[in-house]
C-alpha cells in the first residue's frame, strides 16, 4: 500500500483524531487557559509518540510549552525537513455568535467547525498524519523530518526565539516546512512567498483623574475621547495613506513584473466586496485591493473603547479612552523602527489637554522568500500531482513571526505552503477547515517529502 493509499483508507479516523485535538481549548493569550494549554502539548506529544516518532519533548518555556519531535529516515543522506506550526489558538468571543460551541467540532457541509480547525491545529495535524502515512505503509519516511510546534504564535511567540538559540542543534537542517496560510481559492493551491510584518500598539489617552459629571464639567475639560478620535481620523491622509513621519521609508515598492504576477491572478474584486457586505472598498489610492492586501503596509484600528457603553444613556465626560492599532509591514520596514515612530507621532499630535501613553505588545518583521528555491519547486511539484494544476505564488497579508527569526538563524530556504481558506474564518466566530482541504493536504505534505527526497 502507497502512503496515499493508506491515508485515503484512514479518512475518517484522521478526523475522528483531530476532533480530539480540536477539543482541547488551546487558547494562549488568557491566563485561565495555562492548564488547557499544557494538556493540548501533551495530548500532541503522546500522539506523536504513538505513531512512531525517534524523540518527542515537551520542553517548558517562561510562557507555554514547545513540542519538538523527530523521526528519523532510514538513508542517512535524506535531506531533513523543519516542520512549525502552532497548537495555540485565538479567544472564541463574539461567542454568541458560534452556531456550534467552538470547542465542541462538529462537521457540515463538509467542514469542520472548530476554533484552531484551519489556525493551526487542522493544519498541524494534516502534517501528522501525512508523516504517519508513510510510516505506517512504506514503514519509512523519504526524508528526515523534525517537527517544532508552539503554543504561543497567537500572542507573538514571545518565547520562540530563545528556544531557536539554545536548541540550535537540534534545528539543523536543509528547508523548512510551514503549513499556516491560505490557499488562494477553492481548489488553487498556492506557495506563499511573503508574510507582512506586524506592530502591535494600544494607546492610552488619559483627561482627568476621575469620570465627571458632563453637565457639571463638560464644555471646560478636554474629552480624551474625543481627543482620542481626532488622533485617529488623523492617521490616514485624504488618499489612504499612514501619515506616521518615515512609515513608507524602508518600504520597497512592487516591480512591474510583481504587480503583473498580481493582476494576473484570478481575483473579483466586486465578488470580494459582496462577501463582505460592504458598500465600497477603501485603502491606498493607486493599489489594487490585491496589491493593498499584500505589497503595501497598513495601519488599522482593533478595538477603541472610552467611557459609558452600557444599556441606556449615563451622563459621563469619560476619564480616559483606548485604542488597540496595528501596523501591517512589508519588506523591508522593520517592526522595532515603526513601532518607534508610530509611538512617537502618537505622543506628538495629541491635542492639549490630554496626556498619552503607548505600549507595545507585540511585533514581527515581513519577509519575503525565495520562490525558486529546489524546497519550492518540490513544493509545487507535490502541489501539481494532488490538486491537478499548478499552484500560484503570492504574498499573505498576515503575519507568522518565526519566519524572520528562521531566515536569520538558520538560512536556509523556507516552504509556506498552507490549506486554509480566507472564508475559513480564522480569528473570526464560526472557523472552520474544509475535509477536502484536509486530506488534499495530507497527501500534497507527503508528496512533499517524497518529492524533496528525489532532489530538490
Ligand atoms: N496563521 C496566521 C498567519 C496568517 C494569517 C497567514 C493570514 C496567512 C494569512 C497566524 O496564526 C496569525 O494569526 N498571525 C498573527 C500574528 C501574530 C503575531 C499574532 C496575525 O497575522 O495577526
Ligand atoms: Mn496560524
Ligand atoms: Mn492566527
Amino acid at each position: 500500500m502507497t502512503a496515499y493509499d493508506y491515508a485515503k483508507a484512514n479518512h475518517l479516523r484522521f478526523v475522528r483524531e483531530l476532533v480530539e485535538f480540536l477539543r482541547l481549548p488551546s487558547i494562549s493569550t488568557l491566563p485561565a487557559h495555562r492548564e488547557d494549554i499544557t494538556r493540548t502539548a501533551h495530548w500532541l506529544a503522546e500522539h506523536l509518540r504513538t505513531i512512531g516518532a525517534n524523540t518527542v519533548e515537551v520542553t517548558p518555556t517562561e510562557g507555554h510549552p514547545i513540542v519538538f519531535a523527530e523521526f528519523t529516515s532510514q538513508k542517512p543522506t535524506a535531506p531533513t525537513v523543519l516542520f512549525y506550526g502552532h497548537y495555540d489558538v485565538q479567544p472564541v468571543d463574539p461567542i454568541n455568535e458560534w452556531i456550534t460551541p467552538p470547542f465542541e467540532p462538529t462537521e457540515r457541509d463538509g467542514a469542520l467547525y472548530a476554533r484552531g480547525a484551519t489556525d493551526d491545529k487542522g493544519q498541524v495535524f494534516l502534517v501528522i498524519k501525512a508523516i504517519e502515512s508513510w510510516l505506517h505503509s512504506e514503514g519509512h519516511l523519504p526524508c528526515n523530518v523534525t517537527l517544532l510546534i508552539e503554543g504561543e504564535e497567537e500572542i507573538g511567540s514571545p518565547h520562540l526565539e530563545a528556544y531557536l538559540y539554545r536548541y540550535a542543534d537540534r534545528l539543523k537542517c536543509d528547508t523548512v516546512l510551514i503549513c499556516d496560510t491560505a490557499m488562494f481559492a477553492p481548489g488553487v493551491p498556492s506557495l506563499v512567498y511573503g508574510l507582512r510584518g506586524l506592530v502591535y500598539l494600544e494607546l492610552t489617552v488619559q483627561g482627568p483623574r476621575r469620570d465627571l459629571h458632563s453637565g457639571s464639567y463638560g464644555g471646560a475639560v478636554v474629552n480624551p475621547a474625543h481627543a482620542l478620535a481626532k488622533m485617529i481620523a488623523g492617521l490616514h491622509d485624504e488618499r489612504g495613506k499612514v501619515t506616521v513621519p518615515g512609515f513608507y521609508e524602508d518600504v520597497i515598492p512592487p516591480d512591474t513584473q510583481e504587480r503583473e504576477l498580481l493582476a494576473s491572478l484570478p481575483f473579483d474584486e466586486e465578488a470580494f466586496r459582496q462577501e463582505l457586505d460592504v458598500p465600497s472598498l477603501g485603502g491606498e489610492d493607486g493599489y489594487t485591493v490585491l496589491e493593498r492586501l499584500s505589497v503595501r503596509p497598513t495601519l488599522d484600528v482593533n478595538g477603541m473603547w472610552s467611557g459609558f457603553t452600557g444599556d441606556g444613556a449615563k451622563t459621563v465626560l469619560p476619564s480616559t479612552a483606548h485604542a488597540k492599532i496595528s501596523m501591517r509591514l512589508v519588506p523591508n520596514q522593520r517592526a522595532e523602527r515603526i513601532a518607534a515612530l508610530a509611538a512617537e507621532h502618537l505622543k506628538r499630535i495629541a491635542p492639549a489637554g490630554v496626556r498619552v501613553s503607548v505600549r507595545q505588545l507585540h511585533g514581527a518583521d515581513p519577509v519575503l522568500v525565495d520562490w525558486d528555491s529546489s524546497p519550492m519547486q518540490a513544493a509545487a511539484r507535490a502541489l501539481e500531482l494532488t490538486f491537478g494544476r499548478k499552484p500560484v505564488f503570492q504574498r499573505e497579508g498576515g503575519s507568522i513571526p518565526v519566519v524572520s527569526m528562521f531566515q536569520r538563524m538558520l538560512g536556509v530556504p523556507i516552504v509556506l505552503m498552507g490549506f486554509g481558506l480566507h472564508s475559513d474564518g480564522a480569528h473570526s466566530p464560526n472557523e472552520h477547515f474544509h475535509l477536502s482541504n484536509f486530506s488534499w493536504g495530507v497527501e500534497a505534505v507527503a508528496r512533499f517529502l517524497e518529492e524533496l527526497q528525489r532532489g530538490g
